[in-house]
């Protein structure tokens, strides 16, 4: 059996303040994740010649990852936080007041709602394909480090949970979906790296 171990990024600026999307770079908190997490990923994976760190194009699982020594890192678009679109940089209180109708409609069906000029769950899970694909062809063990929408979609496929499960998923900051492929099925451990 390999190991697949899902992360979010460290804690970012736009975590602290409660704003969705962006680009920005991590808090103290966040940094401190990412030394821990390269202790944690250079330790469980010694051994392993032909692992490989996944992250998505934003700063913040870069910088997440940075930490991280001897290991080849790859970047994909496709593991990019749910583009929100119009409301990308604004707060879940700003959308809600001054979008209430958007904010309504998410909350209704949070799995299809799709934001303006970007995207819904569904749209996320499809993009995801390739990744799943490359992810389930690899031998050796992977580190993804994304985003909490993608993370769910793509926990929820290992973890084999239903589709209007997964918008609602746990995936916190600062804690390790380990999940374990073998013959047997699918076992996960989490690890929480921070308080
Ligand atoms: O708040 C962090 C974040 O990753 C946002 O960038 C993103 O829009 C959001 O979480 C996704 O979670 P939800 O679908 O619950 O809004």
């Amino acid at each position: 059996p390999r190991p697949i171990l899902l992360t979010r990024h460290g804690e970012s600026l736009d975590n602290v303040r409660g704003r969705i999307g962006g680009d920005n770079v991590l808090s103290d908190t966040g940094d401190i994740y990412a030394k821990k997490l390269a202790n944690f990923v250079e330790k469980r994976l010694k051994s392993e010649r032909a692992a490989s760190i996944w992250t998505s194009t934003l700063q913040r699982t870069i910088i997440t990852a940075s930490p991280i020594a001897g290991f080849p890192k790859i970047q994909w678009r496709a593991l990019d936080e749910i583009n929100a679109g119009v409301c990308d940089g604004m707060t879940y209180e700003e959308i809600k007041k001054n979008m209430p109708d958007e904010y309504d409609s998410r909350k209704k069906d949070k799995l299809r709602y799709r934001y303006p000029r970007g995207e819904s769950y569904l749209d996320v899970i499809q993009r995801l394909e390739p990744v799943i694909i490359e992810l389930e062809r690899q031998r050796a063990p992977v580190v993804v480090i994304s985003h909490q929408a993608v993370l769910r979609a793509l926990y929820a496929y290992f973890a084999d949970r239903p589709l209007k499960e997964i918008p609602h998923i746990e995936v916190p900051l600062h804690t390790i979906i380990e999940i374990q492929m073998g013959v047997t099925g699918v076992q996960e451990k989490r690890y929480k790296l921070m308080d």
